[in-house]
């Protein structure tokens, strides 16, 4: 079966397919297809947002899609940049203006308030209707510079004490083990591999 996964993001799609490795399925991101129309993400949660994407592009495309919708709340913010975590640095932002700004708001904000939530909303739509959502999260802080070159995003600011590392230092592998996304991607799995076995 083929799934669409509606990001333009290699990094996302990288760690699904390495998350949902093992099951009959195919996997390709919107960058494999040629003018295919961008949608607004105006809803107000990373679930409302995550439908949003999903429900469109199984329309749009008439195939099963899975959407991915996800970003970081930092507690001493009041849980910002959460949905806006993608425009976070403004116009024409970049993941590293967003790190950037990230590291000048929490400029003097010591160690012990620097926790923060990783959270990501799967979603998947199969065109006759059916849904599934599953999420997980991820606790850390924000580091006071940028350390590791993997992942994407806020990763090389994003330190788990647990590991005495930035979520930039870990392998792929590592990162789905620990990851808000790793975590929401095992339990669609399951989801997955039960679907798969009642139309087989
Ligand atoms: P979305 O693509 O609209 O869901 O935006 C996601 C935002 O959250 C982007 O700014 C990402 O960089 C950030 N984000 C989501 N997941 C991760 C992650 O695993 N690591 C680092 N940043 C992430």
């Amino acid at each position: 079966m083929d799934i669409i996964v509606a990001t333009r993001n290699e990094g996302k799609l990288r760690e699904i397919r390495k998350g949902l490795k093992g099951l009959r399925i195919r996997l390709k991101g919107l960058n494999h297809f040629h003018n295919i129309p961008k949608i607004e993400e105006d809803g107000t949660s990373f679930l409302e947002n995550a439908l949003k994407k999903a429900r469109f592009y199984s329309k749009y495309l008439s195939q099963p899609v899975l959407a991915d919708d996800s970003g970081l709340e930092v507690d001493a913010l009041k849980g910002a940049p959460g949905i806006f975590s993608a425009r976070y640095g403004g116009a024409g932002t970049s993941d590293k203006k967003n790190r950037e700004k990230l590291l000048k708001v929490m400029e003097g904000v010591p160690t012990p308030r620097r926790g923060a939530s990783f959270k990501c909303v799967l979603a998947m739509v199969f065109p006759d209707g059916r849904e599934i959502v599953v999420e997980g999260s991820c606790r850390g802080r924000i580091g006071f510079k940028e350390v590791g070159r993997g992942g994407f995003g806020y990763d090389p600011i994003f330190f788990l004490p647990r590991y005495g590392k930035t979520m930039a230092e870990l392998s792929l592998q590592e990162k789905n083990r620990v990851s808000h996304r790793g975590k929401a991607l095992r339990k669609l799995k399951k989801s997955l591999e039960r679907f798969l076995k009642e139309i087989e």
